[in-house]
């Protein structure tokens, strides 16, 4: 991966003016899309593997391309059990060497992963979004996690969520996102990673001379903060 790496570029000045609007909705309305047959069978196994470590703290490496940050992870918390999701095959498949047993890495969509999870009742003891897809477009506010519909079921798994970007206006919309769906405040603030990146991404961004954000808060398991289904309790 190259060193360098352009700042974002956005024709937004300041969070989405349709950002509360959208976070009400996902509050109010459920997500009606069925869940990938493949994503289905990916959490089937992730619960096979994680019942076998059943007593060990669960860690969520949400996007975790390559899987660096969740080998990184595994090897911080060695009591803990890791599992890195992302949705791109060819990512997974690069070969960063052998993983240790406390990680697990699992091709799925996480829109359906996680409500996967949530629903079969999976606490979180902390869950880490390093360095989102940003979608600067003012256009595709939908496509961030804070203005997506699956947002509730992000903050509903609870546990200590990390999120990292290097677009600050990213982590200063979800800190309003969050506000709004759950009273807790939360701030985006600077990170400097010294020399211990955490992934491939970090890394290039801040070779680059990129300033880097984040956000971490402490969440309830709070699994009625989603809409439910029709017909659903
Ligand atoms: C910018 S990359 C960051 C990867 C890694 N966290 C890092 O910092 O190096 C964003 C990652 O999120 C993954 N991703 C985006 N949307 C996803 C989804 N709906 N389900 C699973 N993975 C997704 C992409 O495939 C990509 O690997």
């Amino acid at each position: 991966m190259p060193a360098s790496s352009r700042a974002i570029v956005t024709n937004q000045s300041g969070p989405h003016q349709d950002l509360a609007r959208r976070v009400s909705r996902a509050l109010e309305h459920p997500l009606r899309k069925p869940v990938a047959d493949h994503t289905r069978e990916a959490f089937a196994a992730a619960s096979r593997w994680l019942a076998d470590r059943a007593d060990r703290p669960l860690i969520l490496d949400a996007g975790c391309g390559v899987g660096l940050s969740t080998r990184r992870l595994a090897e911080r918390f060695p009591d803990h059990a890791v599992i890195g999701i992302d949705r791109s095959a060819d990512r997974l498949s690069r070969d960063h060497g052998a993983l240790p047993d406390n990680a697990l890495l699992v091709r799925a969509d996480l829109v359906d992963f996680w409500r996967l999870a949530l629903a079969a009742g999976w606490r979180p003891a902390r869950h880490y979004l390093l360095y989102p897809n940003p979608y600067p477009k003012a256009a595709h506010l939908k496509m961030r996690w804070q203005g997506h519909p699956v947002f509730p079921v992000i903050l509903a798994l609870g546990g200590r969520l990390e999120l990292r970007s290097n677009w600050r206006l990213y982590v200063e919309e979800f800190a309003l996102a969050l506000t709004q769906a759950t009273g807790i405040v939360a701030e985006a603030s600077r990170y400097r990673p010294g020399d211990a990146f955490l992934t491939p991404f970090e890394a290039k961004y801040h070779a680059s001379g990129q300033a880097l954000w984040r956000l971490v808060v402490e969440l309830p398991h709070a699994p009625d903060r989603v809409p439910a289904l029709q017909g659903e309790s």
